[in-house]
């Protein structure tokens, strides 16, 4: 057993949300790997950074993602997943999708634009300087990359399904 389907990106690319769609239109379950490792420590992930640190973190996320490529399901990463050379390997022959998207579109999707427009320089620096650094890694583990500015999740989900 393998995941049928595999979703990567940064924060705000959407990967929940298309998994959980994939998930309803492939009759699979759909499975996330920062909320099994929320349920196995039992607090929220904020927290795991807080209490633990993100090395910590880290770790309890490739125990997760090794444990959820044995299952047989719609599988979403957090974004930083793939920053583990030994996840890149295991992703290597899966159906990994990375779901693309520009900085505008993310930072709005994570909701940090106009309800905090204090944080707006911050917020939009953070991610800007991750997704650029990520950005080679996403492309290094997806066998096809999916834009998702100006997409409805339907119309993401359907991009993804004529693939597989
Ligand atoms: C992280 C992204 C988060 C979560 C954690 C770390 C990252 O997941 O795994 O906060 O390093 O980009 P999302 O991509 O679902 O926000």
């Amino acid at each position: 057993m393998s995941p049928v389907v595999i979703l990567v990106g940064p924060p705000g690319s959407g990967k929940s949300t298309i998994a959980a769609l994939l998930a309803e239109r492939l009759g699979v379950k759909h499975r996330d790997t920062d909320t099994d490792i929320e349920a196995g420590a039992g607090q929220p992930i904020s927290d795991i950074f807080v209490d633990h640190g993100e090395a910590h973190f880290r770790a309890l996320e490739r125990a997760a993602i090794v444990a959820a490529l044995e299952d047989d399901e719609v599988l979403s990463l957090g974004g930083g997943a793939i920053l583990d050379p030994a996840t890149r390997a295991d992703l290597a022959g899966h159906n990994v999708v990375f779901l693309d998207v520009s900085l505008g579109e993310a930072a709005k999707r994570v909701g940090l634009g106009v309800a905090r427009p204090l944080l707006l320089g911050n917020v939009r620096t953070q991610l800007r300087n991750l997704m650029e650094a990520r950005r080679p890694l996403y492309v290094e583990v997806a066998k096809l990359t999916v834009q998702t500015d100006d997409r409805t999740p339907d119309q993401i989900a359907d991009e993804i399904l004529e693939h597989l």
